[in-house]
């Protein structure tokens, strides 16, 4: 019995020594010390020994368990130090390379045009108020003196979603519902979405943005409004720019008028973009009709103002150099990116 206990230690060490890693001391530890194991068996011829053998014998194959166990902790902590190590080694942060650049998300050109005119605008005095892009027929046409069977509806073609709901055709729908909620002096800028069902092309588009604005007071003057008109431009511009106002029709000024300013691209002396004419048609503007003031129940005569209604897509393709309106709604990453 003594013999096999010597064997067995000797052959232990022997294995040992050559154990390259966790696994294969693994595969020691059950060989020894597992239930099957080496050991085990030595315990089991014990029952066979001499009475008077079994302490002595019993203590040797103790001793060799303990020292076997402490011999597997030692390698164990040896080889996991190494594998530790090589393993932080092979992971090591190369602290020169460049970071990832991440994509980060950018302002839509349309809302960096409409975000820049209202600045100037508010810092001019305007407050800012919004409507509701899903409109009553009432707040889009009839209270801005478009009467049912008025040719004028006609300009503007609708989306009705049921006989009296409509996609609001212009921000205009945001003037009587002001009027309703405030008394004058009111001095108010409205942004959003507009909807017309129109043929889509470069030029045009079923869905765009506008600025609107208004000034209700006593004695607005029509001048007011070609001051504030030609203030608003010099300050998005940053430069002195000109303007040009023509008379046109809006049931809901009188008079009204379209007002064009000098080509940003060309500084007036004819290209591409403004057709060789020098301007660019550009907004529509007015003194509020008296019969719009009484439908916000204000008195017209006591007070009067002015209205103004901006086109962003427009001024937008004019700002950036592009030439086809579609592109702002195409998502294109390769345009998005420029801007
Ligand atoms: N609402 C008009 C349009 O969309 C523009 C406008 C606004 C004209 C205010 C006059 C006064 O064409």
């Amino acid at each position: 019995m003594e013999k096999e206990i010597k064997d067995i230690e000797g052959l232990f060490f022997e294995e040992i020594k050559d154990v390259k890693n966790l696994r294969e001391l693994e595969e020691i530890k059950i060989k020894y010390l597992g239930k099957k194991g080496k050991i085990q068996f030595l315990l089991s011829h014990l029952k066979k020994c001499k009475k008077e053998e079994k302490p002595l014998f019993g203590k040797l194959v103790n001793d060799l368990k303990e020292e076997i166990s402490e011999q597997i902790k030692k390698v164990f902590s040896f080889i996991h130090d190494i594998e530790e190590k090589s393993k932080l080694e092979r992971e090591e942060i190369d602290i020169n390379l460049p970071g990832r650049l991440k994509n980060i998300g950018n302002l839509h050109p349309v809302t960096k045009m409409m975000d820049r005119m209202i600045d100037v605008l508010v810092g001019m005095g305007f407050s800012i108020q919004k409507g509701p892009d899903l409109e009553s027929d009432y707040y889009n046409f009839e209270a801005l003196n478009f009467e049912s069977d008025h040719p004028a509806r006609d300009m503007q073609d609708t989306f009705y979603i049921t006989e009296d709901l409509l996609l609001r055709t212009h921000t205009s729908n945001v003037q009587v519902r002001v009027m309703e909620k405030f008394s004058p002096p009111i001095r108010v800028i409205a942004s959003g979405r507009c909807f017309r069902n129109e043929n889509v092309s470069s030029r045009s588009h079923v869905f765009f943005h506008q600025v609107e604005g208004f000034y209700i007071d006593k004695d607005v003057s029509f001048s007011s409004l070609f001051s504030t008109m030609d203030e608003f431009w010099d300050k998005v511009f940053n430069y002195k720019i000109k303007t040009r106002y023509r008379p046109s029709y809006f049931p809901f000024v009188e008079p009204g008028m379209e007002g064009d300013i000098e080509c940003i691209i060309c500084k007036g002396k004819g290209c591409k973009i403004c057709k060789n004419s020098g301007w660019l048609e550009i907004f529509g503007a007015g003194m509020i009709h008296p019969n719009v003031l009484k439908y916000g129940n204000i008195d017209p005569e006591k007070y009067n103002g002015y209205a103004f209604g901006l086109g962003i897509e427009r001024l937008a393709m004019l700002y950036y150099g592009i030439e086809d309106i579609r592109i702002f709604t195409e998502n294109d990453f390769r345009f998005l990116n420029q801007i």
